[in-house]
């Protein structure tokens, strides 16, 4: 296992759409265990393969914990990951990015989702999750599109933001 290098805001990777992964292989399985070390690290709660310069539709979860200081469970990865079904009220919820570090902003995302992918075992994966789990999901699967979750701030807060996000591609 190895860290990788998370690719910051204005790296024209994250911009980009990701493709499907064909085939689950050596290589995918040490890109898998390589960003889940990175995101371990890192400390963050998700990490998608653009971020780490892959352009494959691998994503990588750490269920939230209740408290900061809690042990955090298993990360969980998907590959092709996809959403079905969302549900529930759109709710306005905080995020952050290890790709935008400092910045935090409130983005809106229906709470409850259902999502289909496959585990590194090949094994198919359909996962109905709502609340902090469900908005990491939706989050990272944006990164497989090209989407930052400062594209789905409101337009007042994206004014705001400008000139930090500027300070990025300095
Ligand atoms: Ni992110």
């Amino acid at each position: 296992m190895a860290l990788r290098e998370i690719r910051i805001f204005g790296d024209p990777v994250l911009r980009e759409k990701a493709a499907p992964v064909a085939e689950i292989d050596d290589e995918v399985r040490t890109l898998a265990a390589d960003m889940v070390e990175t995101v371990t690290e890192a400390e963050g709660v998700g990490l998608a393969g653009p971020q780490v310069g892959e352009l494959r539709r691998i994503i990588v979860v750490y269920p939230p914990p209740p408290a900061a200081d809690e042990i955090r469970d298993e990360p969980r990865v998907f590959v092709n990951p996809e959403i079905r079904e969302t549900g529930g009220p759109v709710e306005s919820g905080e995020e952050g990015c290890l790709s935008i570090p400092g910045i935090y902003e409130m983005v809106k995302r229906p709470r409850r989702i259902r999502m289909h992918g496959v585990d590194l075992d090949g094994r198919e994966i359909d996962l109905e999750v709502e609340g902090a789990i469900a908005r990491i999901i939706q989050h990272e699967i944006d990164h497989l599109d090209g989407v930052l979750f400062v594209d789905r701030i409101g337009p007042m807060r994206r004014a705001l933001l400008k000139k930090k996000l500027k300070a990025f591609l300095e």
